[in-house]
């Protein structure tokens, strides 16, 4: 995507029109926490609360109605944008959810046997059964694998990293041997933009018979996705990374999983009969979606799938690949500056994580934001791969299709700015004079 397209596309997120700190223009780069949203999402969750409001697959009057049907078509659409069926997605609050309802399907699996309840013995864990996850994991993907693991007596073993920022796979059949039950692994790091191989990971856990989760929350907003190539039994993702609304989730579940996971979150609209002394439950998706629904935010997700096929997300990922090159190229020379994460841009996405020498994240984030470059500056809820790479903290930029080659040298021009501010700028500062 040319730059003059990237600017076109731009011009949809009414956000990124205002000014920051004193009139500075805003350069967003914090996609990777959450993107921002173009004027047909707003118009589209708008609409649905002018026009349909109603709570779904409850009531028999008009508005209930319509409000379903809008609901369970944006199921449809969002399925589709990952080559899946609607059966197969369901809606959670986001992607901590939708990893935390995986997770809890094996503890309730394994508390439902304790109470001599028939389940499927996959979704079982016993102490020396084995769970799978990477260093690189994000908070949300690590915790409830930890909780679970303590709670079934189940050990937790994960994968190291290399000094470049990849996944160790020297060890694979080793890791993932007969004793896992479940490996969970991220798609794209959102710390080190890493592109993991999910697909001969998860070809291995089936190998040994583990069910293979992918956390997709960096991937599927930025390149294409299909799950049925990607190989994994669960894929989660959330909407507000991929310009849709706030507060939902996707999961998508291979449909014979799905219905026979017991359910996480109980209520109405999950069952099929209640009864004063037990409850049987309805058929996935419904099954895990108790309480009203958000149906707005369904509906503004599934004009972000409209939106984003409008450009193809081919085509949008072509640009954020070449953006990231860009500013890799300028990040690599600069003085002082330490990539955290894959320093080419092979198998690595819009996301780059540094440290600037002599200054703190925090400080370096302040001086950004002064100048109008918004970033994220911490541990990016990622504190192991933090522990790896021995930093307490980085500066994170990360893209989306509206970010433009002028987005880059702000920044490289901003870090520069930093460098001189706190005193420890390179005596040569090639690749970051551009754009000053
Ligand atoms: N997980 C989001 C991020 O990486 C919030 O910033």
């Amino acid at each position: 995507m040319a730059e003059d397209l990237a600017l076109k596309f731009k011009e949809q997120f009414p956000l990124l029109e205002r000014t920051v700190r004193g009139g500075k223009p805003l350069i967003y780069l914090d996609s990777g926490a959450t993107s921002q949203k173009p004027t047909v999402v707003l118009d589209a969750e708008r609409a649905f609360y002018e026009q349909h409001n109603s709570a779904v697959h409850r009531g028999a009057h008009q508005l209930a109605e319509e409000a379903t049907d809008a609901y369970e078509s944006a199921r449809a659409t969002i399925a589709g944008f990952i080559g899946a069926t609607p059966g197969e997605l369901v809606f959670t609050k986001n992607a901590t959810e939708s990893l935390n309802l995986v997770a809890y399907a094996f503890l309730n699996s394994t508390l439902e046997t304790e109470r001599g309840l028939e389940v499927d013995p996959r979704f079982v864990l016993r102490p020396g059964d084995e769970i799978v996850v990477t260093e690189m994991e994000h908070h949300a993907n690590l915790i409830p694998w930890q909780e679970l693991a303590a709670k079934t007596g189940a050990t937790l073993r994960w994968f190291g990293l290399t000094d470049d920022g990849r996944l160790d796979m020297s060890n694979l059949n080793d890791l993932i041997n007969e004793k896992t039950k479940v490996v969970s692994v991220v798609h794209q790091s959102n710390i080190l933009g890493t592109i993991n191989p999910v697909t001969d990971i998860a070809k291995r856990a089936h190998e040994v018979g583990a069910l293979m989760v992918v956390d997709a929350c960096q991937s599927v907003p930025h390149i294409p996705v299909d799950v049925k190539a990607l190989g994994a039994d669960f894929i989660a993702w959330s909407g507000h990374k991929m310009y849709g609304p706030m507060g939902i989730g996707c999961l998508w579940g291979r449909t014979e999983l799905l219905k026979v996971m017991p359910p996480f979150i109980t209520g109405g609209s999950m069952i099929k009969k209640v009864t004063m002394e037990s409850s049987t439950y309805a058929d996935p998706p419904q099954r895990f979606e108790a309480g009203v629904p958000m149906a707005a935010q369904a509906v503004g997700l599934a004009q972000a799938v409209d939106f984003i096929n409008e450009l193809g997300i081919e085509n949008l990922a072509a640009h954020e690949h070449e953006l990231t090159g860009y500013a890799l190229d300028k990040l690599n020379v600069m003085p002082g500056i330490r990539i955290i994460g894959p320093t080419e841009n092979v198998d690595r996405g819009a996301a780059i994580s540094f440290e600037v020498d002599g200054v703190h994240a925090h400080d370096i984030g302040q001086v950004l934001d002064d100048a109008g470059v918004a970033v994220r500056v911490g541990h990016h809820c990622a504190a192991p791969a933090c522990q790896r790479y021995g930093v307490t903290a980085t500066v994170r930029a990360s893209f989306a299709g509206y970010n433009t080659k002028a987005d880059v040298d702000a920044l490289v021009a901003a870090i520069k700015r930093a460098q001189e501010f706190f005193g420890v700028a390179g005596d040569s500062v090639e690749g970051a004079t551009d754009g000053s």
